[in-house]
């Protein structure tokens, strides 16, 4: 067997913490790679007195010994992507994205935002970026790949034919068709800035397999917001599970190695759609006050509740997961009691399992004595017994282990098992 790439996927909505995960592990990997989403994502890592949020570029940035690739599977806007290269100095050949990754372009966030604004209370509370229409583009076969940015003559011409085509969508959805000489310019600077990076990322990852370097690969979002697998249509557009690792950067599912699944100790989601065990009373107040939850794309209060165990078995099962890194265990500090969803109602009956619509679940709950601090921990046995049986018995419900816990945003505060 050859070498194999370890894996980090979010269990729930999203936010789960894999930004801290994604660092942590980073200190010891050659590569980091981002293979899904866009710059609707926002991985916050902490280093001392310093935050960083990354949309775009691969978390392992922080680890000036890791090599960051932007797979062929993530929609990349040139723009954005440009701007967050700002932060980093020192990205020349540590820093690589696919050729074959499709361009988001501005035009896609504008018909993002007014295709919401048109649902008016059936929008799905997207990030406002541009994600479902560029993977739209793609998945329709007339978006533009990061390798066409190459000739941005060719390219400009090619969009102009494309709001040529499609004028009446554009004229409908308010999107004005770009001036050419100034889409022309906006494309020759994407050029100048990206060209150096741009690269075939899959002989890349291919090359560092076969050498024997560590490989990560970091997944975004989270498995209920997976195209297939979520809470459709209240999902984003990108397949977010594991699965997703393999198509987009290339590689068989017989290179992924260990697959870590990040989960926070209770449960958020941004956006709207179903969310069972949400806690739409003081105690969800609470875990967004104690847990900063707002979003780090977008700023939005993150709607709170409980740790649901039935979406989180089936989450483990779709991605294969060996260990669980349960994240923020000390947000749920200073409750009485904690509760986690086991079963959910629906019509009446008692199931466990997510059924095809999560609209109609009720959650049922098993109730937790709570517990003072375990804030800052380092090891299992310093946490509270109380902390300790909760985490025992969420792997019982789950079937999986939790390796990881983490106790704040610190990479210290991190419990290895
Ligand atoms: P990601 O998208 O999965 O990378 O997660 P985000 O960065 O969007 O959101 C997770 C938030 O929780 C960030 O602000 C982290 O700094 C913070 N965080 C991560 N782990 C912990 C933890 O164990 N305790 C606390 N209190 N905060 C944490
Ligand atoms: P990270 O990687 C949380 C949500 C949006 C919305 C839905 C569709 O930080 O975990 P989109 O803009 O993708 O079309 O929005 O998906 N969403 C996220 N929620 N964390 C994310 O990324 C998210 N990326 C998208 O809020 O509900
Ligand atoms: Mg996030």
């Amino acid at each position: 067997m050859s070498n194999q790439a370890d894996l980090i996927v979010g269990l729930q909505w999203g936010d789960e913490g894999k930004g801290k995960i994604v660092d942590h592990m980073a200190q010891t990997h050659d590569y980091v790679c981002r293979f899904a989403g866009g710059h609707n994502a926002g991985h916050t890592i902490v280093v001392g007195e310093k935050k960083y949020a990354l949309h775009l570029i691969p978390s392992g940035v922080l680890n000036p010994k890791a090599k960051n690739i932007v797979g062929n599977g993530v929609v990349l806007s040139p723009a954005d992507f440009i701007e967050e290269m700002r932060q980093f100095d020192d990205l020349q050949g540590r820093l690589f994205i696919s050729d074959k990754a499709h361009l988001l372009l501005p035009y896609h966030a504008e018909i993002d935002r007014a295709r919401e604004r048109m649902k008016g209370d059936k929008a799905i509370g997207t990030t406002g970026k541009g994600i479902g229409p560029a993977y739209g583009d793609k998945v329709a076969r007339v978006g533009h790949r990061v390798g066409e940015l190459h000739d941005p003559k060719k390219l400009s011409e090619k969009i102009l034919a494309h709001f040529e085509m499609n004028r009446a969508v554009f004229e409908a959805m308010g999107v004005a068709t770009p001036d050419p000489a100034e889409l022309l310019h906006e494309l020759t600077a994407y050029k100048e800035a990206l060209e150096p990076y741009i690269t075939d990322t899959t002989l890349l990852v291919w090359k560092a397999l076969e050498e024997g370097s560590k490989i990560l690969l970091e997944g975004a979002q989270g498995t209920m917001l997976d195209i297939d697998h979520g809470t459709y249509p209240y999902v984003t557009s990108s397949t977010t599970v594991s699965a997703g690792a393999c198509s987009g950067l290339g590689i068989s599912p017989k290179a992924i190695g260990k697959v870590t699944g990040i989960a926070k100790a209770y449960c958020t989601r941004v956006g709207n759609g179903p969310f069972p065990s949400e806690d739409l009373g003081e105690a969800g107040q609470r875990l967004r006050d104690n847990g900063y939850e707002y979003g780090t794309t977008t700023g939005r209060p993150r709607r709170c509740g409980w740790f649901d165990a039935v979406a989180m078995r089936h989450a483990v099962r779709i991605n294969g997961v060996d260990q669980v890194a349960l994240m923020k265990l000390d947000v749920l500090d200073g409750f009485d009691e904690v509760k986690v969803c086991v079963a959910y109602r629906v019509k009446g009956e008692e199931i466990d399992y997510v059924p095809y619509d999560l609209e109609d679940a009720e959650p049922v709950y098993r109730i937790y004595k709570g517990w003072k601090k375990s804030a800052g921990a380092r090891r299992f046995d310093e946490l509270p017994e109380e902390a300790q049986e909760y985490i025992e018995s969420l792997e019982g419900l789950i079937d999986c282990r939790i390796g990881i816990v983490s106790t704040s945003p610190e990479r210290e505060d991190t419990i290895v098992r």
